[in-house]
């Protein structure tokens, strides 16, 4: 396994890869990684004949006052598991390589991105939107896969590609739990034991508006109210957002229906966390 800095290198490897007839798929994360990222990379394992991941925390996608400084690192480990996993190339960059001074050029994607994290995030999926963009050119992907977890992202990822015809395939896969139900995140190393307790009522929260939709309750005010006084019962837990939403448009619904999503971000402490899940049987 390699592991590259430099974008130049990069873009040499995958041109002479493609020429060479191989498939290349790839792994965008920000490191710190955890069975959810592992998933990841099982199934780019499968997908390419050359697997890359990229580790990157990007400084574009974080508002200011959020974590970009604490943001957990460790390359040692991340290359460690990578290897073990079977990935041929770590990509990790400088951050004054991917935007060095004057870096003037950023992609927004309108619309979808908007609701939740992007009302409570302004800036967030532009940051996002620019670097996966720069990741696709420097990369050259034929598949990129990434986390259910981060729903929006992927549903903003998806139409960006879409909408710029990038020649890349966007796979999406299943959000991975602790077996509590805990999503796995590279910020659950915030969380002290206590915190991490309270943590569990954004999982929780799903079950309990899976439970009331199977019991015919399809009012989404109905649902998002009874999770909100669930929630305000753990003591250090702060509501961004609860929303029930379309999981295409990523516009609230009134009503749930098949294609209705939950999605939730809560403060755990000083932790924001976020969690998902469709609310009728037949998903993920
Ligand atoms: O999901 C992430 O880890 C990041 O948002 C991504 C997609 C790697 C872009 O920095």
């Amino acid at each position: 396994m390699d592991i590259i800095r430099s974008i130049s290198e990069m873009q040499q490897r995958v041109v002479a890869a493609r020429a060479a007839g191989q498939t290349i798929s790839f792994v965008p994360t920000m490191g710190f990684l955890h069975q959810g990222h592992l998933s990841l990379l099982d199934e780019g394992r499968k997908r390419g004949d050359l697997l890359v991941l990229s580790i990157f925390v990007n400084p574009a996608q974080f508002g200011q006052g959020e974590d970009f400084d604490d943001y957990p690192r460790d390359l040692q480990q991340d290359s460690q598991m990578a290897q073990d996993r079977g990935v041929d190339i770590i990509f990790a960059p400088e951050a004054a390589q991917m935007y060095p001074t004057g870096y003037a050029t950023y992609v927004d994607v309108e619309g979808i991105s908007e609701n939740l994290c992007g009302t409570s995030r302004p800036g967030h999926f532009r940051g996002v939107c620019t670097v996966v963009s720069k990741l696709f050119n420097i990369v050259q992907p034929h598949t990129a896969i990434f986390g259910n977890k981060d729903f929006q992202q992927l549903a903003v990822i998806r139409r960006m590609t879409r909408d710029m015809n990038m020649p890349v395939e966007i796979i999406g896969l299943a959000i991975f739990r602790e077996p509590d139900g805990l999503a796995m995140s590279s910020r659950n190393v915030y969380l002290t034991p206590q915190l991490r307790e309270q943590a569990l009522v954004l999982s929780q929260s799903l079950v309990v508006a899976r439970e009331m939709v199977a019991s015919s309750e399809t009012e989404s005010a109905t649902i998002i109210s009874r999770l909100r006084e669930m929630i305000r019962r753990q003591p250090d837990a702060r509501i961004d957002y609860i929303q029930i939403c379309h999981q295409l448009t990523l516009e609230d619904q009134a009503h749930v229906d098949a294609d209705s999503v939950l999605l939730l971000a809560v403060y755990i402490g000083n932790t924001r966390l976020i969690d998902n899940g469709f609310l009728e049987p037949g998903h993920d």
